[in-house]
């Protein structure tokens, strides 16, 4: 019997896999409406396993009783069981990590304890947070817990995959709890288990893993910046760049968004003493870099405006892409959806499509043939399922507005409108 506390992203996902592989799961998340969702087969998360949708997973496996959900936690019976912590830090600004959340799970969780249960944490966590804040809440309680640190690594959109592909970092308070939770994870279907001599050593492995792609990102939005006054399309230096072995550049966007990258700086500065705060000048520099992107959007998209002798504050801007990430529905520090409220502060009238986040988002009309109804300018933020086919209509129809702003380099030249790149 296994428990998943936390019924996100990441939770969900996790417990179906795990109720997949045969163990019976109990999914636990205290947001009374998340459940009910999931057990009406309503929620919202774009994940696919071998083709079949999370949700239909998640409503038949509920139906076999081999996931069980619930806003709090029961305990039937007084067998050693595992707990999967899957509730994240919380993040009010991106340099402002907090605990609250965490110390809230284990108030729950604690008392219900029973010797030789284990717990493994597998949230993002900035580096000594479990040693010095939630080991010690563990211990209050004077039972013998086994407790194990293990990040996830998976990323939206494709978590079913990775679950079984992803390597695990795997840590522990001590070598008894260590070794029971590598062996629960051995019974499941992960590929391998590499071993952090201490859980501070995997909280920061997690988070430079997390600061090594923003830095990236920066560097992909830095080249793509430049390009085209180097006459070759951001695509093309890309695709040629990454065919050497050694270079994997990411592709570049209108910014970074989502719960963990946006972050991840923040998370290791939380954990430096004072006077080292300003020893990560490249990382400080690539965060700022993809934190300004969305203003270098609205720069454009005021630049092309202006070429076509309009203002902002008058012009009727469609919108592709509100998802934090390609293929998503989730709009959590989305750059597309700050970009599009920078848009209406500013006075524009704004209609934005995407397929996947659901219909009762603002500004969002139900077509994307709407969207771009007599728009002065049509937005590209993301890369959504029939992006290609709508641009493809949108040209064979003529209904192109007069200029397009595309930050994710998909949009082909074209005689019939203005293309400005970012
Ligand atoms: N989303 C990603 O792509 C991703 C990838 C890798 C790692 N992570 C990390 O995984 C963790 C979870 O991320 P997520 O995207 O699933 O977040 P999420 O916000 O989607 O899910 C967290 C869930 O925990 C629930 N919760 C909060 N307090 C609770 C409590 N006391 N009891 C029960 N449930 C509670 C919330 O209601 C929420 O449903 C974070 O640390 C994140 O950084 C996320």
């Amino acid at each position: 019997m296994v428990y998943i506390l936390g019924l996100g992203h990441i939770g969900l996902p996790l417990a179906i896999w795990i109720a997949l592989s045969g163990k019976k799961v109990f999914g636990i998340d205290k947001d009374r409406t998340k459940i009910e969702e999931i057990t009406t087969g309503r929620i919202n998360i774009t994940e696919y396993y071998r083709g079949t949708p999370l949700k239909t997973l998640a409503t038949e496996l509920i139906r076999k009783e081999l996931l069980i959900v619930n806003h709090r936690i029961e305990r039937p019976g007084n067998e050693p069981t595992v707990f999967i912590v899957t509730v994240g830090m919380g993040q009010l600004r991106e340099d402002a990590p907090h605990f609250s959340a965490l110390l809230t799970l284990l108030e729950e969780l604690c008392p219900l304890l029973m010797d030789e249960d284990l717990i493994i944490f597998r949230g993002t966590l900035s580096p000594g947070t479990c040693a010095d804040i939630l080991l010690p809440e563990i211990r209050k309680h004077k039972k013998r817990i086994y407790v194990a640190y293990c990040p996830e690594t998976v990323q939206e959109t494709s978590i079913f995959s990775e679950l079984s592909t992803n390597p695990l970092i795997l840590s522990a308070a001590d070598e008894e709890s260590y070794r029971q939770a590598e062996k629960f994870l051995q019974s499941l279907p992960f590929s391998s288990i590499h071993r952090a001599q201490s859980m501070e050593a995997a909280e920061t492995a997690k988070v430079v893993q997390n600061i090594y792609r923003d830095v990236n990102i920066a560097f992909a939005n830095e080249i793509s910046r430049i390009s085209s006054e180097l006459k070759v399309t951001t695509n093309e230096l890309l695709r040629l760049a990454n065919t050497h072995p050694r270079v994997n550049i990411l592709q570049p966007g209108p910014g970074v968004g989502g719960y963990c990258l946006p972050f991840a700086l923040g998370f290791l500065l939380k954990s430096l003493p004072e006077g080292m705060k300003g020893d990560l000048p490249l990382s400080t520099t690539a965060r700022n870099i993809n934190r300004g992107k969305p203003h270098l959007v609205l720069g454009t998209v005021r630049k092309a405006l202006k070429q076509d002798g309009k203002t902002i504050d008058t012009a009727r801007i469609a919108i592709f892409g509100l998802a934090m990430k390609d293929y998503c529905s989730d709009t959590r520090h989305s750059p597309a959806v700050e970009i599009m409220n920078m848009l209406i502060e500013n006075g524009a009238q704004v209609k934005a499509y995407d397929p996947l986040v659901p219909p009762e988002f603002p500004y969002r009309t139900p077509s994307f043939k709407e969207s771009i109804k007599d728009a002065d300018l049509l937005l590209i933020t993301g890369k959504q399922p029939g992006i290609e086919i709508y641009i493809w209509e949108m040209l064979f129809n003529k209904e192109c507005p007069p200029s397009i702003v595309d930050t994710r380099n998909i949009f082909p030249p074209s005689e019939r409108t203005k293309l400005y790149r970012v």
